[in-house]
């Protein structure tokens, strides 16, 4: 059972904060409550103490004995803060500790993870922007706001990122407190997620079981990391991850297209979606209808290999990462299936994971290897999509590295 302090600053985003409690506390976490006065104003203490199982507080005065402004820093191994408004992320920034909160800010020695929501503006205000720098240049992880809906009818950058996006980064630190370091700041990376579907007729397809979950986690786990993301989503029914630009595109030849345009831009490209590798020569303007003969044979002709596309057309120092699901089989082992492709591909790094017995496709974990064209092979054991996601960075970080210094 990890300790976790979540602090919770005053903005009306403070009631999401009770769903991100919610799924901390439902992952067995002990979880304390860390509210400043302010946020008290949106969600009251009862709502608190009945879902953390813990005392709340929000200044240093009640039960000073057990001295909180101090034990509460020291014995955390996270401390979470959602929202962190303008206001807080300003005193963190140089300091303060005028309330229970702050003060733990300063006691922790523990990863923190600020998380903010505050009025567009407010973000783009240049004191919010130093103040954000200054933070993450000592070492707290500020995620970017989402965009989208704000208080009011209007839209913009400012919105808190998903309750579901904040508790799998916050496992992550919790699991691997080293697996979102800034290295990825400064970086363009473009991530396909998902699996495309081919068009029968008006409403049939040839699709695939990809959920699109593992490029989603890559791209919240790099957008943390400092990275400018790019998100190519086939078919992904999931939420966007805050921090990226995601591009929804349906068939094999949309998500080609969507590459195609960003990738000249891009310092790395990931390619985790399962793309359709045959679509129906003639997709039909109207529905197939049965008939007394039995159904048409479908003619299929073969989509290009994208991948390999962006691999001839790649600028020099951008690195480009595979995905392979694979099943072994009689001419070989899932790793040596991996091996080859690596080789074929031609890309930097290829993901492998062994599939089939209701493994990866449409689960929250996942294992795998990850294969480097320099012959290098890192096992990443079954566990969280993030875990893996962090994994893959970790790997690109090193090519990267070793090619191009980030623009
Ligand atoms: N890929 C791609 N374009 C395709 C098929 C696959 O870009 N038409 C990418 C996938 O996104 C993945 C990698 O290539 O990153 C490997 O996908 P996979 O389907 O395993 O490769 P294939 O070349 O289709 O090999 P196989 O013969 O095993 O199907």
């Amino acid at each position: 059972m990890s300790r976790v302090v979540l602090g919770v600053s005053g903005g009306i985003a403070a009631y999401k904060a009770v769903e991100l409690l919610r799924r901390l506390a439902e992952s067995g976490h002990d979880v304390t409550v860390v509210p400043t006065a302010a946020a008290l104003k949106f969600v009251g203490v009862p709502t608190w103490a009945a879902l953390s199982h813990h005392p709340v507080s929000s200044d240093v005065w009640e039960a000073a004995d057990a001295v909180p402004h101090v034990r509460l820093g020291r014995e955390a191994e996270l401390v979470v803060v959602a929202p962190a408004t303008a206001d807080l992320l300003a005193r963190a920034a140089h300091g303060l500790a005028d309330d229970l909160l702050t003060s733990t800010l300063l006691t922790a020695r523990c990863p923190v993870l600020f998380v903010p929501a505050m009025h567009t503006e407010m973000w783009e205000h240049p004191a919010t922007v130093e103040n954000v720098a200054t933070l993450r240049r000592r070492g707290a992880i500020v995620l970017e706001p989402a965009t989208g809906r704000l208080t009011g009818t209007d839209t913009g950058k400012g919105r808190l990122p998903e309750p579901a996006e904040i508790a799998q980064l916050a496992d992550l630190l919790l699991r691997r407190p080293d697996a979102l370091p800034p290295d990825l700041a400064g970086r363009h990376v473009l991530i396909s997620a998902g699996g495309t579907r081919e068009a029968l007729d008006p409403v049939r397809y040839l699709g695939n079981s990809s959920s699109g979950q593992q490029g989603v986690a890559l791209a919240a786990v790099a957008a943390a990391r400092g990275a400018r993301v790019t998100l190519v989503a086939a078919n992904v029914e999931l939420p966007d991850p805050s921090g990226a630009d995601v591009v929804r595109v349906v068939s094999t030849a949309e998500l080609r297209d969507a590459l195609h345009k960003v990738a000249p831009d891009a310092d790395v490209v990931v390619m985790a979606a399962a793309v359709a590798d045959f679509r129906p020569v003639d997709p039909g303007a109207y529905k197939i209808k049965k008939s007394d003969s039995g159904p048409a044979p479908i003619v299929l002709s073969q989509n290009p290999d994208v991948l390999g596309e962006l691999v001839a057309a790649r600028r020099p120092g951008q690195v480009l990462v595979g995905f392979a699901a694979e099943t072994g089989d009689a001419t070989g082992t899932v790793l040596e299936h991996g091996r080859a492709k690596l080789a074929r591909k031609g890309c930097d790094l290829l993901v492998v994971n062994a599939v089939g017995d209701g493994r990866a496709f449409g689960q929250a974990d996942n294992a795998a290897v990850i294969l480097g064209a320099d012959g290098t092979e890192q096992a990443v054991p079954f566990g969280p999509k993030a875990m893996l996601a962090a994994s893959v960075w970790d790997a690109v970080a090193g090519v990267a590295g070793a090619r191009a210094p980030a623009r």
